[in-house]
């Protein structure tokens, strides 16, 4: 059951660190000071950790260790009073910081005064949203992620939080998925970059600090990847894909000091995330170092039963104790029915205590024991601070991909009669995207009111309303409902010049919210055609706000100009206005491929080659025979800017490189015409020869750079073992001799080619 939380409802490519050198060689990857804080884990409880922690455990009775064990939702602990009365490892959704305090203290009264680790989903913020981490992910800028949760971190911990559920890093291939939503896209190592970012800047180099908190990276393993797109949908894959694709992120915010981390609720090649011992315990506890704790998704312990790998709660506890996972949250199987288990033999009072040990260990890190209680009179003004708001609308900007721009259709000019048009043109709700946190709609800028403060002489027609209905109804009718096109119309044709603001509601993302479509809902692509028809050849701007990659349709060739700026947050409308009126040059790539059509999913640039490659002139090749392309509408790593760019002259500082040696790449970068402006430059790798057929190309570096008109830069990036290495389907990785292709360019079809070999 759900209860009230406010809605319904392997290793890291440790590329291209490169210090900066004479003539312009700028450093790859990584730029800001939170990304580049090393790892730390949390330094609250002193060096004495260890021993605090043993000496309590020998205290505590078996009811004692249970009950911390248990992780409990707001809604339980609230309204259930003879739950609130028993102690309690964590609660989360609880932000009232009076009712933390409560809460807390009655933790601090009880016989051990062991401190309860309050939680809360700050994915993309926590009362300043920030946009939607697959638009974070777009501005290929690292320091964007970082920013967002360093402000969530405080913001969250400014109401008494200590834990946050994030960094949510399921790398994905399945549109349809809602939550494609809430990580970094189709990537790995762009996801892995951006974990190690969040959780740097969240937990800093001490999460005791009072602007900080501990971050649980999820959801382990492989949850993006449910079968036709459905949530919480069967995973199964082969063990080199699941180490070279979707566990990369994981490994990346466990080096960089993640101390806890939720399993997942799919079960993974018959093996449901919270009851699998080769990924928990083998893996992330033994293979990776962790020693902090996992916690279950939600009910996901209890659904073991409905897996079928458990016929009872108390199998379900047993089967999740004894795969790794360390807390439970919401269902309360590992508590009830532990004593019985114990006294069976099936479970070890020895893993018990390691399962405790964890949790109170980072009770111990994050102060808990010192500074049980959060300061009440400062929860509020830590809340969406002008620097906070500020660097929401950065990183909306940043995060923008201009999709296409026909005649310099955009930047459009301010001092012009402006109509902004479509169902989210004034729509603050939409804005927020999933995973809102606390933050509110009157917070949040709309299109029209951004717009308007850049251009006061604007209009606003709705055209129609985005309308969504949840279950019970059972009709979900996604849908741009009591349409009126006319008056569409006529607002287009007495303008000088349009900004479209169409796209999905924000109930169409996130959790449960899978689509088996992909187009713009309900008649937008109509309302487009319509309104560029009376628009003529004046401007007209379509501007997408949308949690997953759509199938654009008949919009790609009716608008002039798209600009995808995702559900962009709080600051949504300024930021829009700054991108739309050239304040801000767009830079954002996509860190997912946008299909033609739903058929074509799974449709991503890291793909393995097939015996018959796909070529549109012959039949009998990997195809689809109603499809004239081979490419999806738009491929990862794509986006323009108003300047024009020159991405040339990889070159390699050596041909051959021993296996545990390393090779340093070397690209220019020129704004060849138009403004100030931002370029990504990136560098993909191939194997084309190995034992087992490795992804056509896979991303290895990246690198932002802003540049003056006329301007050049060189970027720079290092590629070792970590990058030309494999796994096999045992799980080990492997490095082989032979060629490794290095390609360049500002997207993933950049065709600039050199080679290297790795000899012995
Ligand atoms: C989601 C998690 C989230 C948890 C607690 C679950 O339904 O899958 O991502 O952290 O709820 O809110």
């Amino acid at each position: 059951m759900r209860t009230g939380r406010g809605r319904t409802a392997v290793a890291l490519a440790t590329v291209a660190i490169t210090i900066a050198a004479a003539g312009g060689v700028v450093a790859a990857t990584q730029s800001s000071d939170e990304a580049a804080l090393q790892p730390a884990r949390g330094s609250g409880g002193g060096d004495n950790v260890e021993r605090r922690v043993e000496a309590l455990l020998r205290k505590m009775t078996i009811d004692d260790k249970l009950n911390q064990i248990q992780l409990l939702s707001d809604g339980q602990i609230k309204d259930h009073p003879e739950e609130a009365s028993k102690p309690v490892g964590g609660v989360f959704s609880l932000t009232d910081p009076e009712l933390i305090n409560k809460f807390q203290k009655q933790a601090m009264s009880s016989k051990l005064k062991i401190p309860i680790l309050f939680a809360y989903d700050t994915i993309h913020g926590y009362r300043t949203i920030f946009p939607i981490p697959l638009g974070a992910a777009s501005s290929f800028d690292p320091n964007v992620g970082a920013t967002d949760h360093k402000i969530g971190a405080r913001e969250s911990a400014a109401v008494g939080l200590k834990q946050i559920y994030s960094p949510m890093v399921d790398v994905s291939h399945e549109p349809r998925w809602g939550r494609i939503a809430e990580a970094g896209g189709e990537d790995p190592y762009l996801n892995s970059v951006f974990a190690a970012a969040r959780v740097k800047a969240a937990q800093g180099r001490d999460y005791s600090k009072p602007d900080k908190v501990v971050t649980s990276v999820k959801h382990y393993a492989a949850y993006g990847q449910p079968e036709g797109g459905r949530d919480y949908n069967t995973t199964d894959m082969s063990v080199r894909r699941l180490h070279d694709l979707y566990l990369p992120p994981f490994k990346a915010a466990i080096d960089a000091g993640s101390d806890t981390a939720m399993c997942s609720f799919n079960s993974i090649s018959g093996s449901p995330g919270c009851a699998d011992k080769a990924l928990e315990t083998d893996l992330l506890k033994k293979r990776w170092g962790f020693d902090g704790f996992i916690e279950s998704d939600y009910t996901a312990v209890a659904e073991l039963i409905n897996h079928g790998v458990a016929g009872d709660g108390a199998e379900a506890a047993a089967a999740a104790l004894n795969a790794g996972t360390d807390s439970e949250m919401v269902s309360q199987h590992i508590r009830d029915n532990a004593k019985q288990l114990l006294a069976d033999g099936v479970i070890s009072e020895r893993r018990i205590d390691d399962a405790v040990r964890r949790i109170l260990r980072v009770k111990f890190r994050a102060g808990l024991f010192e500074n049980p209680y959060v300061d009440v009179s400062q929860a509020e003004p830590a809340q969406l601070k002008p620097d906070a708001v500020k660097a929401a609308r950065d990183a909306a900007g940043r995060s923008m991909v201009l999709l296409k721009n026909e005649g310099s259709t955009l930047p459009l000019k301010t001092g012009e009669k402006t109509a902004v048009i479509g169902p989210l043109g004034d729509d603050g709700h939409a804005m927020l995207g999933p995973w809102w946190g606390q933050g509110r709609e009157e917070d949040a800028v709309s299109v029209f009111k951004g717009i308007t403060e850049q251009n006061p002489d604007t209009t606003f027609t709705r055209a129609c309303e985005m309308k969504h209905s949840e279950p019970p109804d059972n009709t979900p009718a996604d849908e741009c409902a009591n349409p009126d096109f006319g008056a569409a119309e006529a607002a287009a044709a007495g303008a000088d010049q349009v900004v479209l603001a169409v796209g999905e509601s924000r109930e169409q993302s996130g959790e449960a919210a899978s689509r088996s479509d992909l187009d713009l809902p309900g008649e937008q692509e109509e309302l487009i055609r319509r309104v560029k028809a009376a628009a003529g050849s004046k401007p007209v701007a379509v501007v997408l706000f949308n949690g997953r990659p759509l199938a654009l349709g008949s919009v790609v060739d009716d608008a002039p100009a798209i600009l995808e700026a995702w559900f962009p947050g709080v600051q949504a409308g300024n930021a829009v206005a700054d991108v739309v009126f050239g304040k801000v040059n767009p830079g954002g790539k996509l860190p997912v491929s946008f299909p033609r059509k739903v058929g074509q999913v799974p449709i991503y640039y890291n793909h393995e080659p097939t015996g018959r490659p796909c070529d549109v002139t012959q039949k009998y090749v990997s195809r689809y025979r109603d499809i004239k392309s081979c490419d999806p509408q738009y491929e990862f790593g794509y986006g323009l800017s108003y300047s024009k760019f020159e991405v040339s002259n990889l070159r390699l500082d050596r041909t051959t490189v021993s296996r545990n040696g390393s090779v340093r790449a070397y690209v220019d970068v020129k704004n060849v015409s138009g403004p100030t402006g931002d370029e990504v430059v990136q560098l993909y790798i191939r194997d084309p020869v190995a034992s087992l057929s490795q992804p056509v190309r896979r991303l290895r570096g990246f690198e932002r750079v802003t540049l003056e008109p006329g301007k050049s830069r060189t970027v720079s990036f290092t590629l070792d073992k970590s990058d030309f290495g494999f796994h096999d389907n045992s799980g080990r990785f492997v490095v082989e001799r032979g060629q490794i292709d290095v390609y360049a360019g500002n997207s993933s079809k950049g065709e600039l080619k050199q080679s290297f070999q790795v000899t012995g």
